[in-house]
């Protein structure tokens, strides 16, 4: 296996519909080592994965996950807005994922979107999730909510942390240890060859989002990358020569 980590953003976003499960199995399929998905909150407490704060761009209801139930949010569909084939795909539970990938060789690197919706006890559920299937080894969890990384290296400092930034972070390796993260997530423009080189000095890895095209993958493995979060982890395993 190589070791850029290939992180399938998502699932595989490029070919099916985001953060469902056959989204996630195709991604394996496809060669990625590793899955990227969003966890949101439901009236109830339940972790549902699923990028927005509502259902109105991947369910066509302008509804909010906080205000539903997870028995309501179980009878919504996040297949047919992608196409007409995947109608019927419903939103899955963090633990399906959990289940799903116990036994297989992946990372999982779970993004906590509690940005916009401060979901109270939200780092603890996730952790306490993640404890009973025995993945604090294989798991990343990340989040523009830096506090939230604070919090979740608090409740259980074995589990990873990444950084989640979309630009200007001075010495970003420096402020990663200081909040007690071990990797950078951030959006790729805010990375040059030179980062890379200095944070690898630094031990920090880096994985940049969304990668899709194969020359920009080139660009980054060059230069040295840890890992690489894309919608399509088939051009990316080519390119690593795992596929
Ligand atoms: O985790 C990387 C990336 O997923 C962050 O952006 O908006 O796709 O969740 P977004
Ligand atoms: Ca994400």
């Amino acid at each position: 296996m190589s070791a850029v980590i290939n992180l399938a953003h998502r699932g595989a976003a490029g070919h099916r519909p985001e953060n469902t499960m056959i989204s996630f199995k195709y991604a394996w399929e496809l060669g990625a080592t590793g899955i990227e998905t969003d966890i949101q909150m439901t009236k109830d407490g339940a972790l549902v994965l699923i990028h927005d704060e509502t259902l109105t761009r991947t369910a066509g209801t302008p509804e909010w996950v906080k205000d539903l139930t997870l028995a309501e949010l179980r009878t919504r569909e996040v297949g047919s807005w992608y196409h007409e084939q995947y109608r019927g795909e419903g939103i899955p539970q963090l633990a399906d994922l959990l289940e799903w990938a116990r036994d297989k060789s992946l990372c999982l690197n779970l993004e906590l979107k509690n940005g916009i919706i401060p979901y109270t006890g939200m780092e603890q559920k996730v952790i306490d999730l993640i404890r009973d299937y025995q993945l604090e080894d294989r798991v990343i969890l990340s989040s523009f909510n830096h506090y939230s990384l604070v919090a979740c290296h608090t409740i259980d400092p074995s589990i990873r942390t990444a950084v989640l930034y979309m630009e200007g972070l001075y010495e970003p390796w420096t402020y990663a240890s200081t909040i007690g993260a071990s990797a950078l997530h951030p959006f790729k423009y805010a990375l040059t060859p030179e980062l890379i080189q200095e944070a690898i000095r630094q031990g920090m890895p880096y994985h940049p989002f969304t990668v899709n095209d194969p020359q920009e993958m080139k660009k980054w493995i060059e230069a040295g990358i840890s890992g690489i979060i894309t919608d399509y982890p088939d051009r990316l395993a080519e390119l690593l020569g795992s596929r």
